[in-house]
């Protein structure tokens, strides 16, 4: 399998090169061929279908005649890149292909069979807006419906909002209609700018992660979702404990080996972790986020008396202990391993090189429809990655025009 991508490889190295030198005659017999209806040579052809193939992935939808030319064209210069930026610009980029890619991170379930919400809203206007991607863990930051776009306006206690956008068919690639607003100025936040953490601190991460529990949960979604990595990927015994809460029993079933050997694992660096959150909460009752800064909310106290000399949370304070041990891997690059509240840590998990590897994994899946089956495949994410980086830029927009590239050929 490795050969075959290498030679394809080459084949491809040759091909555009020459396709490049005479990109302006093959464009001017490819639409000429089009119009008479005539069958198209061979590698006009190659180029019609890979920008069909890119287009269909991109946008979710067939392209119509002259776009599929332009971006033919473009892929005949050598640039796939610039062929997949117009497709790109198709509204079905924003309302269906990302919908769908960010929807499941956005409840526990992780189904894609959900509304439209402020979480997804904001992922979206963010990569539209192309701003740094690492910020959607900190920023000061949400996207909402323009004032009487629809009806309700962006309400703290409901979706509703969100859902009139998707139910009303509102196009979210216009700037005129989805807008950048910041969380901390929306009527009824309980946040200041300080404590806004990008998606962490949403309406609809709250409702899926901050519901019940004991706001771990948070945690370990932002890891599934931001690291590609579950709890049981991380989990450590050789870091420190004394974070873990007093609800966590340290003999279960009277066996302290198997606290030792499981449980300590995890809640070792996750409650350490996820103490970020100790100001949070999802009221059902009103159907909001809430926080109480300087307030420790009760579910990080809760069952207390299952072991009394247990970590007992009196602020929002958190530490990484993952950054040594094995989860060093991760790539941690943050400022220090220590902070309070979700924003410094949200912007702590973006800065991993983790962080840059997941979203081109993600974005992977959704484009080429499965995941790197060789060597090749893992380079050309490590490759993306790096790009994805450079200078700070983080465009998202960029890794999905590379990765259709990467597999226009399947
Ligand atoms: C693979 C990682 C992992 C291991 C191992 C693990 N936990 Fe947890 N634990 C979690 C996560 C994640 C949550 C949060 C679950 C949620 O709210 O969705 C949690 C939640 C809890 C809670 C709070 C439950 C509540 O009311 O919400 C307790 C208590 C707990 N764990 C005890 C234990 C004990 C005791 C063990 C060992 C027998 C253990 N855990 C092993 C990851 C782990």
């Amino acid at each position: 399998m490795a050969n075959t991508m290498m030679m394809m490889d080459g084949c491809e190295d040759s091909r555009g090169k020459r396709r490049r030198t005479n990109g302006a005659v093959a464009l001017l017999l490819a639409v000429g061929m089009l119009l008479l209806g005539a069958p198209l040579a061979n590698a006009q052809m190659d180029d019609i279908d890979r920008a069909r193939r890119m287009h269909d992935r991109l946008a979710g939808v067939p392209p119509d005649a002259t776009t599929l030319s332009d971006m033919a064209t473009q892929i005949g210069l050598g640039r796939a890149d610039l062929a997949a930026e117009i497709a790109m610009r198709n509204p079905n980029f924003y309302n269906v292909v990302l919908k769908n890619f960010i929807t499941p991170w956005t409840n526990e379930a992780q189904t894609v069979f959900a509304p439209l919400n402020d979480y997804t809203a904001t992922v979206i206007g963010m990569i539209r807006d192309d701003v740094p991607f690492n910020l959607i863990l900190s920023e000061d930051i949400i996207y909402t419906g323009a004032n009487g776009v629809v009806s309700p306006n962006f309400q703290q206690t409901s979706n509703a909002h969100y859902e009139a956008l998707e139910d009303d068919g509102i196009d979210l690639s216009d700037p005129a209609l989805l807008i950048r607003r910041t969380q901390s100025g929306l009527p009824g936040s309980q946040l200041s700018p300080s404590d806004a953490a990008g998606v962490l601190t949403t309406r609809a991460a709250a409702e899926a992660f901050f519901v019940d529990g004991t706001n771990r949960a948070m945690w370990r979604f932002t890891a599934i979702n931001h690291l590609c990595r579950d709890m049981e990927e991380l989990k450590d015994i050789t870091r420190p404990g004394d974070r873990i809460r007093q609800d966590v029993n340290r003999s279960p079933g009277g066996d302290s080996q198997i606290y030792l050997n499981t449980c300590f694992g995890c809640h070792a660096g996750m409650d350490a972790l996820a103490g970020a959150f100790a100001y949070f909460d999802w009221d059902e009752d009103q159907g909001r986020m809430v926080h109480t800064p300087g307030v420790v909310q009760d579910k990080y106290l809760q069952n207390g008396n299952v072991f009394p000399f247990g970590y007992i949370t009196t602020d929002n304070s958190w530490i990484n202990y993952w950054r040594e041990g094995q989860n060093s891997t991760l790539g941690w690059r943050g400022p220090t391993d220590r902070g309070f509240g979700p924003k410094s840590l949200g912007a702590e998990v973006a800065s991993t090189r983790a962080f840059s590897v997941c979203q081109v994994e993600k974005v992977f899946q959704q484009v080429c429809f499965r995941g790197p089956r060789d060597q090749a495949d893992r380079d050309a994410i490590e490759a993306i990655a790096d790009d994805f980086e450079a200078n700070g830029t983080y465009r998202m927009k960029s890794v999905f025009a590379a990765v259709a590239e990467h597999c226009m050929n399947d």
